[in-house]
């Protein structure tokens, strides 16, 4: 149980940030604290709570959180479960400007933080701490107080107009962790709930199978240049085109990240589509096949061909969303796969940034260390980084055990061409 009264003190708040400009230890802290009479106990909570000052200024303030000197409330796990600003303030832009919202499951509050500022916002959560932080952080955030229900948001009938749920991923000991299924409340469950609201969204993980949603929802992986971070399902009015899907990048602000010929980073599909894609994804989900091997593969609608002079490979939001295939074929006609299930694309020019990272090819051969060396040796290749899909090794083991030597750097993919291992040396363009 969090000390809420201790950490949103004025007295604690005004000790964090003097430590923090003074660039004070821990031991300095602890001995700080100590003479101005904190218990043991209060120690230890003021000292875990100012390990988390920093994290939750960058990821509810972003780069102004640097400069920040704001308070929220929450523990470790409450704010690794948090939805962050960036993401935050892009859905911000998918609401009704008036009406009720229902944040069921709100957690500390990041999914409220950012909504409009004429909604009203309710946040509903069974856990009686959460819901503390959720009031203290609204108020921050939002400048106002927020009503809050301690209750199971299966049950809630306040008669919100919309609503917003972050199921739990439920962690259960001994059970397959990787169950992406394992939500609380179920997917089933949300599908009920939004029954009774005219129109909402679900926050669910990337890789969630689409195989359960209905036609009548749209979808939107959301995410950055690096990760996808949510799968969201929009429901009933704020399902704008129903049965569609959007992969969308935001850039650190929320804002959606623009290509080099001006174009947002928007890629659109089908959810027949994806569904079709994902359920073959799941035959290539073999028992006993390496976890770094699943992760790495999509399936996709193109072809299988030879290693053409460029690979490309899919930035993480088009892998998830299983669009990276229609829009390589759009891109460009020749474009395929060098092997079943693995996401690289390649094809006889780059593929457009940045729903692709581009290499050109420099060099192949079969993945044996003789060999590798001798490929690095005939490039002068010094500098190694590795990519490996569908082949699992420690890439920095591997790199050692190469030794290479040479005065130029390149990138070593280790992947499968026609199933079969293969090393190809490129350069990032
Ligand atoms: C992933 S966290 C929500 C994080 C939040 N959206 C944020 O951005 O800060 C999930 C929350 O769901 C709550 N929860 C799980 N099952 C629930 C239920 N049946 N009814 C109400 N709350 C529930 C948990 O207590 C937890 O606070």
């Amino acid at each position: 149980m969090l000390n809420f009264e201790l950490l949103t003190s004025p007295a604690v708040q005004e000790f964090i940030q003097n430590a923090f400009k003074r660039k004070m230890d821990a031991l300095q802290v602890s001995t700080a604290l100590n003479k101005a009479g904190y218990s043991n106990e209060e120690r230890a909570a003021i000292m875990d709570y100012m390990a988390l000052v920093p994290k939750f200024r960058e990821k509810f303030y972003g780069e102004a959180g640097k400069k920040c000197d704001a308070f929220l409330l929450c523990d470790r796990l409450a704010l690794e479960q948090s939805t962050a600003q960036d993401i935050g303030r892009y859905k911000a832009n998918l609401w009704p400007t008036e009406g009720s919202v229902n944040d069921l499951c709100c957690g500390m509050g990041g999914d409220s933080f950012f909504l409009p500022s004429a909604l009203k916002v309710i946040g509903v959560d069974l856990d009686e701490n959460r819901l503390a932080m959720y009031r203290y952080n609204s108020n921050v955030m939002r400048g106002a107080v927020s009503e809050t229900i301690l209750g199971d948001v299966r049950t809630i009938d306040n008669r919100a107009d919309y609503f917003t749920i972050d199921p739990a991923r439920r962690a259960v000991e001994g059970e397959n962790q990787r169950d992406l299924r394992n939500l609380t409340p179920t997917f089933e469950e949300v599908l009920e709930i939004s029954k009774h609201y005219k129109g909402g969204m679900a926050k669910l993980p990337p890789g969630y199978p689409t195989d359960e949603i209905p036609q009548d929802a749209e979808l939107v992986y959301l995410g950055s240049h690096s990760d996808c971070r949510e799968l969201l399902v929009l429901f009933g009015s704020l399902a704008h085109n129903p049965g569609k899907v959007r992969a969308i990048m935001v850039d650190k602000s929320g804002n959606v990240v623009k290509a080099a010929d001006g174009s947002d980073a928007i890629w659109n599909g089908t959810l027949s589509e994806i569904q079709a894609a994902s359920n073959k994804d799941a035959e290539h989900d073999l028992p006993g096949c390496e976890r770094s091997f699943r992760n790495a593969t999509s399936e996709s609608d193109l072809p299988v061909g030879k290693v053409a002079e460029y690979l490309a490979e899919p930035t993480a939001l088009l892998i998830r969303s299983h669009l990276f295939g229609a829009v390589a074929i759009a891109a460009a006609p020749d474009a395929h796969l060098i092997s079943e299930g693995i996401a690289y694309v390649t094809c006889s020019a780059p593929l457009p940034s940045p729903a692709f990272a581009n290499f050109k090819i420099l060099d192949k051969c079969e993945i044996a260390t003789s060999a590798v060396r001798d490929m690095l040796k005939r490039h002068n290749v010094g500098k190694l980084t590795m990519k490996l899909r569908g082949v699992k090794l420690d890439p920095d083991e591997e790199i050692k055990r190469l030794k290479p030597k040479g005065k130029q750097s390149a990138i070593l993919f280790y992947t499968r061409f026609m199933g079969e291992k293969i090393a190809i040396l490129a350069e990032r363009l």
